[in-house]
């Protein structure tokens, strides 16, 4: 059994809502308080900067070789990774805020001057007849760069959030229970995003790194063994395209540093439990919504069910810790961001920074939330999705079904380490690490699931008519099974025109040389950081002879696939001027042509 349609749009829209809008959490009703209105502005406001970056490549200085001498992370890059400072564009509007000063001329030295010189100095008022607020002194609360500017201890906050209900439970078991938990390997049973069959353990059957040390993201290749997978039906199989999903645990090590900051002592920790749940699909993530009772550990919850890191906090887990917290300054700071009169400062904490779990408790030290309450609060842990970069029909190896994947690592600011590591794809790095340290000497498995074999990718590729196959980034990766599948029909070589998106060839040219025999007439290498730096609708508009030729075929095809921000939608433009310089149309009647197209499944996207 594979995801259908409906569950495939319903994956799409939930990962699409990353980091934004998270989904309700489980065992709490949606609240639409605790999702940041600003959200509307700040993608406003990066539509804005889009425009103004549109040609990020103009600033860059040139050298005679092409490669620029700008290090790369001072270039400005497209606006997905620009974040809008809202803060310091008001300050910059107002000027050095006045007000601030008058409040720091009353300061008496009563320990006020806590605040003047701690982490941020602009946000509370210093007088103690206006009952300021110490605001905790530690690395992790001056990284969430709080703006509390109105908040005194006296503020009457209005419209707080309600404390969301505990729906969970644990109870000890009342006898003696033989229970193996493979929480260091593999999900719990009940962990099962692909009923009624279990997540499997797919070995890695080899790892390598496809990345040159300098590469802007990391990118790993994995075969993985599934020769034992189980069978699921007739014609149920993996198809070429199609994406496998993965349930990667949060990191052990920090599954520890939780229990140590939540002081859970560690004979709980891999205690024997019951956990009840009075409603939601937690701790499973398909099924039924209903209350529930299962056998599981503290550290298997922490480890393979609940997400610490990837969503920016929502209103009803800094109520939580609202809830929890004995410092009478800290539940003041966490009831604002709960706030009517907070909503601002909310907003901006969603926005402009990655907050995870573990900064919040570090921020808040005095918040320790008993595990039950906190459960509730936080996203469920997804699978994450990756396209067999292959086509699993010609396998390399005898006796064995391998399948492969290309993994791009994800990473986000991070208040301790500088960055941090995604949690699909930073898993996925340390079991390729792992591998590669032990020179393939190791049995590591990865837990999967078939997935997503009725995606557009795998449900529109054609064993014949010609296609064109545009991808950036890791993007790419679905389509060297496409044209592995098509070279195998000699017939079919000459129709496959590959556009590979890359920064610089010697850094990240993913898959190079694995393209057959003709890789260099199949594949077109784009390079957007090497001489003037392009990206591929460029590439597009260059040919388009061959797209206008491709399209009119019968069973052409056009399909795209890598990042939804801004590819895309670039390439798609570079469509619509291709049509209109080709077909002599207006924009408004190329527009509609390649719509068209859509519908007729000739021109495919999958982007992310
Ligand atoms: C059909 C499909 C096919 C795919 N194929 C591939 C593939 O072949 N190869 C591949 O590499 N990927 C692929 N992906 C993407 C992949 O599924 C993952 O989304 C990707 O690996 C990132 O997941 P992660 O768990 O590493 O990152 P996550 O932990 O989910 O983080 C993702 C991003 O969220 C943001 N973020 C993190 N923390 C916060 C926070 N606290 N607040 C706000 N924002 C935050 C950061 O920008 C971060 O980079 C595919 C996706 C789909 C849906
Ligand atoms: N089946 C699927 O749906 C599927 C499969 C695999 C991957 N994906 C998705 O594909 C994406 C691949 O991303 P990645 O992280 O590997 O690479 P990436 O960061 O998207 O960058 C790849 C290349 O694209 C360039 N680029 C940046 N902005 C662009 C724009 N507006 N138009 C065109 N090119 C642009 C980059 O150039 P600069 O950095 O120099 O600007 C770089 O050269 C991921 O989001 C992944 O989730 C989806």
């Amino acid at each position: 059994m594979t995801a259908t349609e409906d569950e495939y749009q319903e994956i799409r829209a939930a990962q699409a809502s990353v980091p934004e809008e998270p989904i309700a959490p489980f065992g709490t009703s949606s609240d639409e308080e605790s999702s940041a209105p600003v959200t509307q502005f700040a993608k406003n406001t990066n539509g804005l900067l889009k425009k103004s970056l549109a040609s990020p490549i103009l600033e860059i200085d040139f050298t005679s070789t092409g490669r620029s001498k700008v290090p790369i992370k001072n270039r400005t890059r497209r606006a997905s990774t620009h974040q809008v400072d809202v803060a310091k564009a008001i300050h910059n509007l107002l000027g050095d805020s006045s007000a601030t000063n008058l409040v720091r001329a009353e300061c008496c030295g009563g320990g006020c001057c806590r605040i003047a010189s701690g982490s941020n100095p602009n946000s509370v008022p210093s007088s103690p007849s206006l009952a300021p607020i110490l605001l905790p002194n530690n690395p992790a609360f001056a990284a969430l760069k709080l703006q509390l500017a109105p908040l005194t201890m006296k503020t009457k906050l209005r419209g707080t959030y309600t404390l969301p209900a505990s729906t969970i439970a644990f109870d000890s078991l009342a006898e003696e229970f033989e229970y193996n938990s493979t929480v260091k390997a593999h999900p719990p049973k009940f962990v099962t995003p692909h009923p009624p069959y279990e997540v499997f353990p797919a070995r890695i059957h080899h790892a390598r790194c496809l990345t040159q040390p300098g590469a802007e993201k990391r990118t790993y290749h994995f075969d993985l063994d599934v020769t034992d997978y189980p069978e699921e039906g007739p014609g149920v199989d993996f198809v070429v395209g199609g994406a496998i999903g993965v349930c990667a645990p949060n990191d052990h090590d920090l599954v520890e540093q939780l229990f140590d900051i939540l002081d859970i002592p560690a004979f709980k920790r891999d205690e024997v439990l019951t956990l009840h749940t009075a409603n939601g699909r937690w701790p499973t993530i398909w099924g039924e919504e209903k209350e529930r009772q299962l056998t599981t550990t503290r550290r298997e919850l922490l480890t393979w069910t609940v997400d610490v890191q990837s969503y920016a906090p929502k209103k009803s887990l800094l109520r939580v810790l609202a809830e929890y917290a004995t410092d009478e300054y800290e539940k003041k700071i966490l009831m604002y961001l709960c706030s009517r009169q907070g909503q601002a400062a909310f907003c901006e904490l969603r926005t402009t920074s990655h907050t995870s779990l573990l900064q919040l408790l570090h921020a808040f030290p005095s918040s320790k939330p008993p595990l039950e309450h906190l459960l509730g609060v936080l996203q469920p842990l997804m699978p994450r999705f990756y396209s067999l970069s292959s086509d699993p029909h010609t396998t390399r190896y005898a006796h064995r079904r391998i399948i492969e994947i290309a993994v791009t690592l994800h990473e986000a600011d991070d208040w301790a380490t500088g960055k941090r590591t995604g949690v699909g794809s930073g898993f996925f790095e340390r079991m390729a690490l792992k591998y590669i340290e032990n020179k393939g000497d190791i049995t590591i498995h990865i837990p999967m699931f078939r997935g997503l074999m009725q995606n557009p990718l795998a449900r529109e590729f054609q064993p014949d008519g010609p296609m064109i196959l545009i991808g950036a980034g890791v993007g790419i990766a679905p389509f060297r099974g496409f044209v592995q599948r098509r070279l195998q029909n000699a017939n079919c070589a000459n129709k496959v025109w590959v556009i590979q998106g890359i920064r610089d060839s010697l850094l990240d040219e993913l898959y190079a040389g694995e393209w057959g025999a003709d890789e260099n007439k199949v594949k077109t290498i784009v390079e957007s950081r090497v001489g003037t730096g392009r990206y591929v609708q460029e590439e597009v508009r260059n040919q388009a002879d061959l797209v206008w030729f491709v399209i009119n075929s019968l069973d052409g095809r056009i399909f795209v696939c890598g990042s939804s921000k801004g590819m895309g939608e670039g390439v798609e433009e570079a469509l619509v001027d291709v049509a209109m310089k080709k077909g002599n149309l207006s924009r408004t009647e190329s527009t509609k042509f390649w719509k068209n197209k859509e519908k007729s499944f000739q021109y495919i996207t999958e982007t992310w």
